[in-house]
């Protein structure tokens, strides 16, 4: 009787099903890759403070995450610091001066595969830029020392897991294609196999050069002179003079309120941002989360409020020193409040019913989130991205390091799917020097003035709706970090009208969405997010269990 007591009272303080985060109370990394995790943890250790540790981080998964950690891509950082300034950094790649609308479409006016694949899918790289700003402005440590453990790892090399192995195998394909790469990344041909090492002797030297130089080395020395003539040499676009002009932008962060938390997060180019706030505001005082999470209620409205937004996403989402980005009227209370009358409590909206437009999808889950936190209260939050797994494909020649297929991320042709199914409109099309639509959305929820969760995900558009779960899973339904990022995902986008869902649901909760007119489609794995809750004076790193990565703190 007594010991029946003893586990009820332990069930009711912390379920036994929970899966525990790491826990530490003066620095927390958590990453996508363990060597990366190790590095950022060390500068945590050596006295660097959050944005030092994310700079570091950045450059080591260039190294060790080569499908999605990039010095040949672009992202945002995220950053919140101890005396309570926050801030965005848009590295992000912008289309060389040379791009045009039409320029991805043949003869007969249909898209070619030119945008996610060789030298003309990338847009001007913007990761060293941006992790140098970062550095400068907001780290304390000297640039070379961020630099220098991803350089070690180049030449030295570093024995790759099952997972890195099987990744670059499984991309032979495409990386094959080009010599370089073929080279490096496939050893020739004959595949790397676990345990082995992987040395990139040119990436190495490429480093080296940028810790010597800055990034004054990437945009105007001699890696901009080899880059620029590689791309002259193969038909791509990108020039000196686009290298040369290449500047992050400093933005103010999106801010929002939900049921007495608020929401920092990331503003356009980031199409994440309005999302999160629109879905969340749909979703406020409808009292959904009553129905227990994983239910088939729950699942309903928030597929509504993710159909309702990726329709909006399709319409006016886009570069905002481009286009017009009306965001106040997509937060517009009273709009919402009409986007939430608009959902039947009982039965699927048809997405036909919302827009109309053509479909055909596949979708990747590179791109790459890290979250750093160090025990002085600063945050550093990045997703970055070549945007495909191992981008373009394509690997500078004499610099090692693969190059992004982001023109992608634009609506190559407006009005027709892209290489994630996003139909995307006008807003998002091709201009020279424009930068492309993201999903990419590092987020920080803030309680009373004081952090709680900050987190973000790969995924193209999956990234917005798993940033989403993973916060609700966390403010709504009580869960620790690491059950919010385990918990099973699903993924709406509008279209195709179809709602992907990971395994773990049951057969009798799908059962149940099917009958209220959902077509369900079992998937995979989505996202990989990486995040940190603030639970009093501890840190709790939750690494995502659906990949290879770590937390580690101390
Ligand atoms: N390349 C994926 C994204 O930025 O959304």
């Amino acid at each position: 009787m007594r010991r029946t007591l003893v586990l009820l009272l332990f069930a009711a303080a912390m379920p036994v099903w929970a899966a525990q985060p790491v826990r530490a109370r003066h620095g927390m990394v958590v990453t996508r890759e363990r060597h990366a995790t190790g590095v950022g943890l060390k500068v945590l250790q050596a006295g660097g403070n959050a944005v030092d540790a994310a700079v570091a981080v950045g450059f080591a998964l260039a190294v060790t995450h080569p499908s999605a950690g990039n010095i040949g891509g672009g992202g945002f950082m995220l950053v919140r610091l101890a005396d309570g300034q926050t801030t965005f950094i848009d590295f992000r790649e912008r289309a060389p001066g040379a791009a045009s609308r039409n320029m991805y479409l043949d003869a007969a006016g249909k898209a070619t595969e030119d945008s996610t694949v060789g030298y003309r899918a990338s847009g001007v790289p913007g990761t060293v830029r941006g992790l140098e700003y970062a550095s400068r402005k907001y780290g304390k440590k000297p640039w070379a020392e961020l630099l220098h453990p991803a350089a070690e790892l180049a030449s030295k090399g570093f024995a790759l897991s099952y997972g890195q192995a099987q990744g670059l195998r499984s991309s032979a394909r495409g990386l094959s294609r080009f010599p370089e790469s073929n080279r490096i990344f496939l050893k020739g041909g004959k595949f790397y196999e676990p345990g082995e090492v992987l040395v990139q002797a040119d990436l190495g030297r490429t480093l080296e050069r940028i810790a010597r130089l800055g990034s004054q080395d990437f945009y105007e020395g001699e890696t901009a002179r080899l880059l620029a003539q590689d791309m002259k040499e193969h038909g791509g676009l990108i020039t000196l003079g686009d290298l040369k002009q290449y500047a992050a932008i400093e933005r103010k962060p999106m801010t929002g309120t939900y049921r007495g938390y608020t929401i920092v997060t990331s503003p356009p180019p980031s199409s994440g941002g309005v999302g999160i706030l629109q879905m969340l505001g749909v979703l406020e005082g409808t009292g959904y989360e009553k129905a227990g999470a994983g239910s088939a209620s729950v699942v309903h409205y928030m597929t509504e409020a993710m159909r309702r937004y990726f329709a909006e996403r399709s319409e006016h989402l886009g570069d905002p020193d481009f286009v017009k980005v009306p965001l106040s009227s997509l937060l517009d209370p009273n709009y919402i409040r009409k986007l939430r009358a608009s959902i039947d409590p009982e039965r699927a909206t048809p997405s036909r019913e919302i827009h109309a437009a053509k479909f055909n999808g596949r979708e990747s889950n590179e791109t790459t989130h890290y979250s750093v936190a160090d025990g002085d209260g600063n945050i550093a939050i990045v997703t970055y991205t070549l945007n495909g797994g191992y981008g373009s494909k394509v690997t500078a020649t004499g610099l090692g390091f693969l190059l992004n297929n982001e023109m992608d991320d634009f609506a190559p042709k407006p009005g027709e799917a892209n290489m994630y199914g996003l139909i995307q409109g006008e807003a998002n099309a091709i201009q020279p020097r424009k930068t492309p639509l993201s999903s990419m959305v590092p987020t920080i929820v803030m309680k009373d003035g004081k952090p709680l969760l900050a987190l973000g995900s790969p995924g193209g558009p999956t990234i917005i709706n798993s940033v989403l779960e993973v916060i609700v899973n966390v403010l709504d339904f009580g869960m620790n970090v690491q059950d919010a990022v385990n918990w099973p995902r699903f993924h709406h986008q509008w279209l195709p009208d179809e709602l992907r869902m990971e395994p773990g649901y049951s057969p009798d909760t799908v059962a149940l969405l099917e009958k209220r007119g959902y077509t369900v489609k079992r998937v995979n794995a989505q996202g990989e997010v990486a995040a940190i809750r603030f639970n009093n004076e501890w840190l709790e790193g939750a690494a995502d269990p659906r990949t290879e990565g770590t937390a580690e703190g101390h």
